[in-house]
């Protein structure tokens, strides 16, 4: 079913209990990419905790480079703006934050556990349900804000996805074998992520970490960290402090990643 733009805006806004997500909402039924929209939006300082969501994205984008394939009526593309007063290096704790609210609210819905692939993938049985793109927005000092964007596969059917998808990407409805309302999915990731935010301004990092490492498959596993021009092999062991990969080496060193493409390399 299609959005109702106006309506469904003021519904959610009514019914959502957030402290700082949410301040503003708005449903659009097309636009090149939320984050992008929101990065326009921030020239005219736009509130924290803004919120844009797409009916369809017509250069929706995902990490690395890549496109973010964004159908109408099945998948959710919404981007969402936080103004913490927080140096660069903490982006990627932002980033863990969102991919914990993400993976609490798709097992909300899903009847088989999502789990975390870092640094903010979102599988299911191996396969891709949703991502995450956190940008930061910078001049000089302190960030003018992070933009947290998120699509999430949500009643796709098989067919429904491009061939090169085909095998790598899932939808809550595929695992449920029935559909979902999108707008509950879009409130109850508003109101974890505002839940995590806050939580983290309170307690920390460690808090996020904790969080994170409880709902990821990865620890304990061989992997492959692409940086681009080269690829790292080793067992995945924790998060540090920073919310960096740290990999157990064959030889037998420990490297700690702040990027880079992480595949599973056995069950
Ligand atoms: C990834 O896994 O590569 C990240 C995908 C992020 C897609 C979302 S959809 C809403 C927001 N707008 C964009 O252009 N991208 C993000």
């Amino acid at each position: 079913m299609a959005y109702e733009y106006k309506s469904d805006a003021i519904e959610l806004k009514k019914n959502l209990c957030c402290k700082r997500i949410g301040s503003n909402i708005i449903f659009l039924p097309e636009t090149d990419s939320t984050n992008d929209l929101i990065k326009k939006y921030l020239t005219n300082n736009v509130s924290e905790g803004t919120v844009v969501v797409a009916e369809t994205q017509t250069g929706g984008r995902g990490r690395q480079g890549r496109s973010w394939h964004s159908p109408p009526e099945i998948g959710i593309y919404l981007s969402t703006l936080l103004k913490p007063n927080l140096e660069l290096s903490q982006l990627s704790i932002i980033t863990l934050l969102a991919g914990v609210a993400a993976v609490l609210t798709i097992n909300e819905f899903s009847h088989q556990s999502a789990y975390l692939k870092w640094p903010n993938d979102i599988l299911i049985d191996r396969k891709k349900v949703c991502g995450l793109l956190c940008e930061m927005v910078k001049k000089q000092g302190p960030p003018d804000g992070i933009i947290i964007g998120i699509g999430i596969n949500v009643n796709q059917m098989p067919e429904q996805f491009p061939d090169h998808l085909k095998n790598i990407a899932t939808s809550i409805r595929i695992v449920n074998g029935f559909p979902i309302d999108r707008l509950a999915v879009i409130k109850s990731f508003l109101t974890n992520l505002d839940h995590e935010y806050q939580t983290y301004l309170n307690e920390g990092e460690s808090s996020v970490i904790k969080k994170w490492s409880l709902n990821t498959k990865l620890f304990g596993k061989k992997v492959s960290i692409n940086r681009g021009s080269y690829e790292t092999t080793g067992s995945a062991m924790r998060l540090d402090g920073l919310g960096r990969l740290v990999l157990l080496l064959d030889n037998g060193h420990e490297e700690a990643f702040d990027s880079g493409e992480v595949s599973i390399r056995e069950k």
